[in-house]
């Protein structure tokens, strides 16, 4: 993955996608091109309605097209399996959504770790690793606290942490600072900002026109098509570099023995079997439990050094 930066990551040929039939058939996308390179910050504009969110979640593999063909990091993943899809997206794409979609049962530091359980790490490793990324964001003093004791801002935070604790080479933002005032919306754009510096590639949704600045390409949409495609930036000039070094988090070996579906928000299932995200997922996807790439020299840092449980401000 090194020596390929700005090549091209997303391809989506004459993509639709319908609802409904006969006359009552209507289209959210319509023969939707798009080719986005390695290390492009694109925001996509236009008014409500318009498909955002379904490109987003066909890109992100959370929705399938009506037609057309996806190209995902050289994969043509329009006719894979849903269970090559899941494995996919687990690995290569994080999310951010709006209302942050943290479990609200779960501390920070669990709720950061949770896209982990695919990764057939075991929870120490998992915990460990969330704590890592937590202490990059400074939100290590408060990783045992629960969501509904962070502000917005730092929730989002949070759901950041959590988009990049799987080393993805993408992140997916539907308006991630449509719940914010203006001060976090700024620091989760610098954020974001900070993440594409890496290197990584960031498709973000956003109806604020002052964010556009942040980005390399800003494509307005109306009725599921591209409506204007404009790059800031040369593709010569976009950010190069590994993803994520900054976040010391490993590239995940892939488990091919290990499925998972997102069926939505909070269910998911892991081979084959529902998983309440509302619940401990605990060491359900770990049954082959090995450490592959036992990190013996890893700084073993004592966690919560500072702080345990709800600790202090
Ligand atoms: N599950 C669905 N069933 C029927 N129509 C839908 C469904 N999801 C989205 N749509 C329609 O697709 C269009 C695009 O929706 P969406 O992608 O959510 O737009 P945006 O994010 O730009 O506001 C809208 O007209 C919406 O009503
Ligand atoms: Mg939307």
């Amino acid at each position: 993955m090194s020596d390929q930066n700005n090549d091209v990551i997303i391809e989506l040929k004459s993509v639709s996608k319908r609802y409904g039939f006969g006359d009552a058939e209507s289209y959210a996308l319509r023969n939707f091109d798009l080719t986005v390179k390695r290390g492009e910050f694109i925001m996509i504009m236009g008014p409500s309605g318009c498909g955002k969110t379904t490109l987003l979640n066909i890109i992100g593999l959370l929705d399938k097209a009506s037609s057309g063909e996806y190209i995902l990091a050289g994969k043509d993943v329009s006719r894979v399996s849903a269970g090559k899809k899941a494995r996919f997206r687990a690995k290569e794409i994080g999310f951010i959504f709006q209302n942050f979609n943290l479990v609200p049962t779960l501390p920070i530091i669990e709720n950061v770790s949770l896209p982990l359980i695919y990764s057939g790490y075991r929870k120490a490793r998992r915990l460990r690793m969330a704590d890592n990324i937590l202490e990059h964001f400074h939100l290590r003093e408060r990783e045992y606290y629960m969501p509904y004791q962070l502000s917005g801002g730092q929730q989002q935070r949070v759901a950041i942490a959590r988009s990049l604790i799987s080393n993805p080479s993408i992140i997916l933002a539907d308006e991630p600072t449509g719940n914010l005032d203006s001060r976090n919306s700024h620091i989760i754009m610098e954020e974001l900002q900070d993440i594409h510096a890496m290197g990584n590639t960031i498709i973000m949704v956003t109806h604020n026109p002052a964010l556009t600045t942040y980005a390399t390409r800003v494509i307005n949409m109306l009725d599921g098509e591209i409506d204007t495609d404009i790059k800031t930036v040369d593709d010569r000039d976009l950010p190069k570099g590994s993803k994520n070094e900054k976040v010391s988090v490993k590239v995940l070996p892939n488990r091919d023995n290990v499925e998972m579906e997102i069926i939505s928000d909070t269910e998911v299932t892991v081979s084959g079997e529902n998983v309440s995200m509302k619940e401990e997922p605990e060491e359900k996807a770990e049954k082959p439990a090995e450490k592959k790439a036992s990190t013996k020299k890893s700084t073993t840092k004592k966690k919560k050094s500072s702080t345990k449980k709800g600790g202090k401000k």
